[in-house]
């Protein structure tokens, strides 16, 4: 079941989940054990930089509030077409002495000249690559906000020390690895576009330079030590801003200075949800994930999983995949513009009408319920978990959207800019480049947030702990999705990143799985169950994963192999 919480400050794990107003036992031992064990700090990040700027503030004393600014801060530097100043994101935070939990989302915001139709020609038609290419595309960063929020607020060292080790990276430069070289090589004529970003990726003579090349970014130091030396203000005011708002207006952009001056983060209260005595702590709106893998679960609580062979589980998986991407679609949008039925999504009786519809030999057809298509995608965006050795958590996603954003640089700020406002519906049913649809809830308005994937989440046992989130756009859900089965049956870490992925999202009507997913008689099987299926031609996600055992203290951390991670245990 699912129950919407607020931010918590109980005992520790004694306000288990508030549901339908109904308060829910925990077992006595959920979450922090009564005598603790001792354990360590671990890290999982995308770049082995990040993961170590992280362990380098934990060294210095500073908690895993302090480690998200530097890892974030780490990867906007060494993994700049994943995430950045230039774009925002979800932090998950709990913090272990009083069992507080929180979200902080620092999504971007729509500027306040954006409008429902600024992507349509007058005929009403979506104008190409709007919505993508060229600053028309980017929204008002959230990611500098949240560094000064998250380390005056949670931390226990300055910004200015959290910033220390990105500012070193982007100054002194760090060496070109090869999935970064492959992005640059696939934005390479986008890149060249921008002097600046064509000065930061490309040689003086417009090539990719060469894996082991030093990468220097003194721009982007820079504007990291404005926001070392002054907060947030470093970002949305001064000189900074003022670039930033000339770069933005030279490229066609409508930022002003009033949408970065007004930019805040917000608090939000974490999605709670119970599924087989265990504890789910996800994103909110506008994430859409937490209330997607939480319905899914709930609709899977119904099945006893274990009792089935293999292509029927995962068949229940995929038809519960398949109503949970469709309300999605539907209902959900930033939660300051849009009434949302979220008691309803939560409910444990809307699961059972959802699940009342589902056959366990027969796949349902996604045009008997409303909505959807899709590519396959990469590893734009970026997940990282921290858990510190008093036990605090973060799980957080963070994007610049598609692979180096909009490519774009502000000149002189080192920023790279998000093209997140593709993630709106710019149009009634017409599919953003996820192939997500949506409805009104998630139409353009002034100073909105769009709607996301990224879930960011924890799922909490008697037993122990998982960190966990990836990237993936609108592939992160079934991720979060089937993680979340894999540990609850015991999956160890290193198994669950690199677990095969299969995937439904209501529309198009197809299960995508990486090759390997399904076996020749789950094919077989799942095809005479009614399911399309297509092997994608390449692999997805990029999960980061901490699990730790609340018994005997172990920790585990894990990178997804299918990238250049790293899980450090400290
Ligand atoms: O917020 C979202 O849902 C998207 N902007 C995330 C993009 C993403 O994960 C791209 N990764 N491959």
């Amino acid at each position: 079941m699912i129950a919407i919480s607020a931010p918590r400050r109980a005992r520790p794990f004694s306000g288990w989940v508030l549901a339908c107003a109904a308060l829910i036992a925990a077992p006595a031992a959920l979450g922090a054990p009564s005598t603790p064990v001792a354990h360590k700090g671990a890290i999982a990040s995308a770049y082995p930089l990040a993961s170590q700027a992280g362990q380098e503030i934990l060294a210095a004393g500073g908690n895993a509030f302090d480690a998200a600014v530097a890892v974030s801060a780490a990867l906007a530097v060494v993994e700049p077409s994943s995430s950045g100043l230039g774009g925002g994101g979800f932090y998950l935070l709990h913090r272990q002495a009083d069992a507080f939990e929180t979200m902080v989302d620092a999504r971007e915001k729509a500027p306040a000249a954006a409008s429902r139709d600024m992507y349509l020609d007058k005929a009403g038609n979506a104008i190409d690559n709007a919505s993508i290419a060229g600053s028309l595309a980017s929204a008002i960063p959230g990611e500098p906000a949240a560094f000064e929020y998250l380390a005056r607020k949670y931390g226990k060292l300055s910004l200015k020390q959290d910033l220390q080790p990105a500012i070193r990276l982007a100054r002194d430069g760090f060496p070109l690895y090869a999935r970064l070289q492959g992005g640059i090589r696939y934005k390479r004529q986008v890149l060249q576009r921008s002097p600046d970003a064509a000065k930061a990726f490309l040689t003086a003579d417009g090539s990719v330079p060469e894996v082991g090349a030093v990468i220097k970014q003194p721009d982007l130091a820079s504007t990291l030590e404005a926001i070392a030396a002054q907060g947030a203000q470093g970002f949305y005011g001064g000189r900074v801003a003022a670039d930033l708002v000339a770069g933005v207006r030279a490229d066609g952009g409508i930022w002003t200075l009033e949408d970065l001056a007004h930019y805040q983060v917000v608090e939000r209260k974490p999605l709670v949800g119970e599924y087989h005595g265990a504890r789910i702590v996800s994103a909110s709106p506008p994430s859409s994930g937490g209330i997607a893998v939480l319905d899914a679960l709930n609709i899977l609580s119904g099945f006893d999983l274990q009792k089935f062979d293999s292509a029927t589980r995962k068949h229940l998986v995929i038809e519960s995949m398949r109503r949970a991407y469709r309300d999605r679609a539907i209902y959900l949008g930033d939660p300051d513009f849009v009434k949302m039925p979220l008691a309803q999504l939560a409910s444990k009786d809307y699961a059972a009408g959802q699940r009342s519809s589902i056959r366990t030999d027969k796949a349902m057809p996604s045009n008997l319920l409303p909505g959807i298509e899709s590519e396959p995608v990469g590893m734009q965006t970026t997940h990282f978990s921290v858990l510190d050795s008093a036990g605090n958590r973060v799980a957080a996603t963070i994007s610049v959207n598609l692979f180096f954003g909009t490519g774009y640089m502000a000149p002189k700020t080192g920023v790279l800019l998000n093209n997140t406002m593709d993630d709106f519906s710019t149009k009634p049913g017409r599919p953003n480049e996820f192939g997500l649809v949506g409805a009104t809830a998630n139409a353009i308005a002034p100073n909105k947030r769009s709607l996301s994937s990224m879930s960011p989440t924890f799922v909490e046992t008697p037993k122990g702990v998982m960190i966990v989130g990836s990237p993936g756009g609108s592939f992160i859900i079934s991720m979060v999705l089937v993680g979340t089965l894999n540990y609850l049956d015991g999956m160890n870490a290193a198994d669950i990143v690199k677990y095969p992925h299969y995937h439904h999202q209501y529309l198009p009507d197809e299960v995508d799985y990486e090759s390997g997913a399904l076996t020749d008689a789950e094919i077989k099987e799942l095809t005479a169950m009614g399911h399309t299926l297509k092997v994608s031609g390449r692999q997805w996600g990029n999960m980061q994963v901490i699990t730790w055992d609340f018994a005997s203290g172990k920790v585990e951390a894990a990178s997804d192999p299918r990238g250049e991670g790293v899980g450090l245990v400290y």
